[in-house]
């Protein structure tokens, strides 16, 4: 197959993440013979520093043009001033709102050997296999008004959290569809004891899961998802909820894979691309790191993962995704681990020894 893939290393990490990424992706189409023509373009904080602009008109363009995009991070201390005008984060939720990318699948699936690596007991790990669908374009994200105000002489800010039927329903919709090709149950997350976003949310997702009398709907308030996600993970299937709960709840599971370096994200929209395939961006859920950033010490997993979520939803390229999921599980359960992974007396490796790892294991080349 040929394919046009954007690349967005964007900050931090990210550039190391995606270089990471980007050799599994040539190991890919060596071994299975696709043409993949990639093209790198600046996002975020390297976009402002470039151009001014965290989402520049010719990144955009060529994300738009794409089958699919692979981002690494954005943001860091650098652009980080409050009263900022451009930030980092606005090319990103841009760039997300431009291709109409209003559901973010988070799967958490801890490795088996990574058990120890969680600060949960490995008992509580036992069977914990959950995605979380996350409104992407939605909620107090973009709302507005979103600005700065005098009040009665002194400074306020006011954000706004606004939710359509029709945004709730789609994503609700995409959920249900997800749990009937898994464990058939979907949580609901919202506070609907306190915000009207949340009680039209709840009805709104009750309303369609009369359209799956197969699929098993779970309502929980955010607070208490918060708690159930440590006390009892494996009891999750499908967990679908708006904008800001999913990005909080995501790296809060992510610790029960032993490091939020390891969790990849799809995020998807309805707009298919030149495969007839959904036209995705595709990111690790971890930030840009920037403590660690430029050290080559960066756990690559989350892009990697990124990578065959890429080639599955964007591509159709399920055995090839599969054949990167397999690499990253026998190079982990061959003891490669990265500084956030590695238990304290246990010796860590680089970003590109784990990575060439992956690649040796996805074109066969025994290396261990
Ligand atoms: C994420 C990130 C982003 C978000 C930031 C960088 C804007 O935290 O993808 O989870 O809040 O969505
Ligand atoms: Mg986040």
């Amino acid at each position: 197959m040929q394919a046009k893939i954007v690349l967005l290393p964007g900050d931090g990490i990210g550039p190391e993440v995606v270089a990471a990424a980007r050799s599994v992706l040539n190991a890919v189409a060596r071994q299975y013979g696709h043409t993949f023509e990639t093209e790198e373009h600046p996002i975020g904080g390297a976009a402002i520093d470039a151009c001014g602009n965290p989402l520049p008109e010719d990144t955009l363009g060529a994300c738009l043009n794409a089958d699919a995009v692979l981002l690494g991070a954005v943001g860091g201390p650098k652009w980080d001033d409050p009263t900022a005008k451009v930030r980092p984060e606005q090319g990103l939720l841009g760039l997300r709102k431009h291709l109409g990318l209003f559901a973010n699948l988070r799967p958490v699936r801890p490795h088996p050997e990574l058990l120890a690596a969680s600060p949960l007991k490995p008992d509580r790990l036992q069977g914990v296999d959950l995605l979380v669908v996350r409104e992407l374009t939605g909620g107090i994200y973009f709302g507005t008004p979103r600005e700065r105000r005098t009040l009665n002489g002194q400074q306020s800010a006011v954000d706004t959290m606004h939710y359509t039927e029709s945004e709730i329903e789609r994503v609700a919709r995409l959920a249900f569809e997800t749990a009937r090709q898994r464990r058939k149950k979907v949580t609901s997350v919202d506070k609907a004891n306190v915000l009207e976003t949340s009680r039209l949310w709840r009805q709104t997702v009750g309303r369609v899961a009369q359209d799956y009398p197969d699929v098993a709907l779970e309502t929980l308030l955010v607070d208490a998802a918060a708690m159930h996600l440590l006390t009892r993970p494996a009891s999750f299937d499908v967990i679908v909820t708006a904008n800001m709960f999913g990005d909080i709840l995501t790296d809060e599971a992510s610790v029960l894979t032993g490091s939020m370096g390891n969790l990849p994200s799809a995020s998807l929209g309805e707009t298919p691309n030149g495969h007839g395939l959904p036209r995705g961006v595709y990111e690790p859920i971890h930030g840009s790191a920037p403590d660690i950033a430029g050290q080559g010490i960066a756990n690559p997993i989350g892009t990697i993962l990124s990578l065959a979520m890429l080639l599955r939803h964007s591509l159709g390229l399920e055995q090839e995704a599969t054949a990167v999921e397999n690499a990253v599980e026998r190079v982990l359960a061959s003891g490669y681990r990265t500084a956030d992974l590695a238990a304290p007396a246990q010796p860590a490796c680089k970003t590109n020894e784990i990575t060439q790892a992956i690649v040796q294991s996805v074109t066969g080349v025994p290396t261990f």
